[in-house]
């Protein structure tokens, strides 16, 4: 079987023999296999052990047909090396200890060395890139600061981001400052990551749609469009994804990305007009739909990949990550009817 590089040539908008596919979150709970490690591992044990991390990057490798693998890590491990110790606590998502509420409390982060402090990130990217010998290749990600900002200040998760934007609109300079240091630190380890062996990135800004146009610019786009710049001078294909950016989406292109992640919330076909058909364009089926019943998931499916008109540069993808509940098979046949239309 020859290396398959649909995922790597869609990401360059060069054609394709079938329409490249993978999931956000297509390691995890939903799988029976990742489950069963998880019952004797905690969250951030899986992600710090190199050979538990590289085992669960490969699972769904293994039972479904993906055309890329995405290295099993958390956006948000980088925190506690700055300063910003949490957990992972059940029921509840991510805790933050001490969030960062205040102008002395960004004084106290500290910049560090992503190849010491998270060289076991390192060494999961260069397992998995030996065990997976050419199958499909390996993407590397990391947060970008708005997102990353949000869980540091909030302390966990949120649906208003209240201390969030109070701390943007009071003390810009503040913001400014915390963004910064979460841009330098995010460059620098994606291009670690590359440096260990992905071939691909993708910058998560899950939680950007919180913004207004205006706020996005003045707030997120100026360490967003640094991060993006960084990756993109290491040669691979960067992917900018977002949710909830229907009325971002043009300018989350000009902030950079090789490709642009869009959600359900916009037609494909509406998305790419805005951002461009310069890009590449990621997306875009509602997660839900996969729960049941499978003809629905995949009219959806058979929508998206219309709108998309057999045009060079889509990687067919959910609009979010796989939701817990979600049927392997649904998973499974998904993919394959992907692979199958022309
Ligand atoms: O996509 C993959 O298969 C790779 C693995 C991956 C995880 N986290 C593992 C994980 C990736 C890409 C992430 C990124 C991440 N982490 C994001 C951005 C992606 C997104 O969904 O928008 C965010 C916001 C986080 C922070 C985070 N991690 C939260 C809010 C939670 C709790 C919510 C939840 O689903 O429980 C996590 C936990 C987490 N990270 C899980 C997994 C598989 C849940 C697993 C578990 O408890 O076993």
């Amino acid at each position: 079987m020859g290396v398959n590089d649909r995922f790597l040539r869609a990401c360059r908008r060069e054609p394709v023999d079938a329409t490249p596919v993978w999931f956000m979150r297509q390691a995890g709970r939903y799988m029976p296999e990742y489950r069963a490690i998880r019952a004797r591992h905690t969250l951030l044990d899986i992600c710090r052990q190199p050979e538990l991390a590289a085992q669960v990057t490969l699972q769904p490798v293994d039972r479904i047909d993906v055309d890329a693998a995405i290295l099993f890590s958390d956006l948000l491990l980088l925190l506690a090396p700055m300063g910003i110790p949490f957990d992972f606590v059940k029921g509840e998502g991510p805790v933050i200890e001490r969030p960062v509420r205040s102008a002395d409390d960004v004084d106290h982060l500290r910049q560090f060395e992503p190849r010491d402090e998270l060289s076991h990130v390192l060494e999961t990217i260069t397992l998995v890139r030996k065990e997976l010998e050419g199958r499909v290749p390996l993407i590397g990600f990391a947060g970008a600061p708005f997102t990353l900002a949000s869980y540091a200040i909030e302390g966990g998760p949120s649906s208003n981001y209240a201390k969030t934007k109070a701390l943007m609109y009071g003390e810009p300079k503040v913001w400014h400052k915390l963004c910064d240091m979460f841009a330098s630190i995010v460059g620098d380890y994606l291009v670690a990551q590359v440096e260990a062996g992905v071939q691909a990135v993708q910058i998560f800004d899950s939680w950007v749609g919180a913004l207004s146009p205006d706020d996005y610019r003045e707030f997120a786009l100026p360490h967003t469009s640094r991060i993006l710049e960084a990756a993109r001078a290491t040669g691979v294909p960067v992917i900018h994804f977002g949710t909830g950016t229907a009325t971002l989406l043009e300018t989350m292109a000009t902030a950079g990305g090789d490709v642009i992640g869009a959600d359900w919330r916009i037609p494909l076909d509406d998305a790419w007009r805005l951002i461009g058909h310069d890009r590449a364009i990621q997306g875009n089926l509602d997660p839900t739909l996969l729960l049941g019943p499978p003809e629905r998931m995949m009219d959806g499916a058979e929508d998206i990949l219309r709108r998309a008109a057999g045009r060079p540069g889509h990687i067919f993808n959910l609009g979010h990550g796989i939701l817990p509940e979600t049927p392997v098979e649904n998973v499974q046949a998904l993919a394959h009817f992907v692979h199958g239309q022309r």
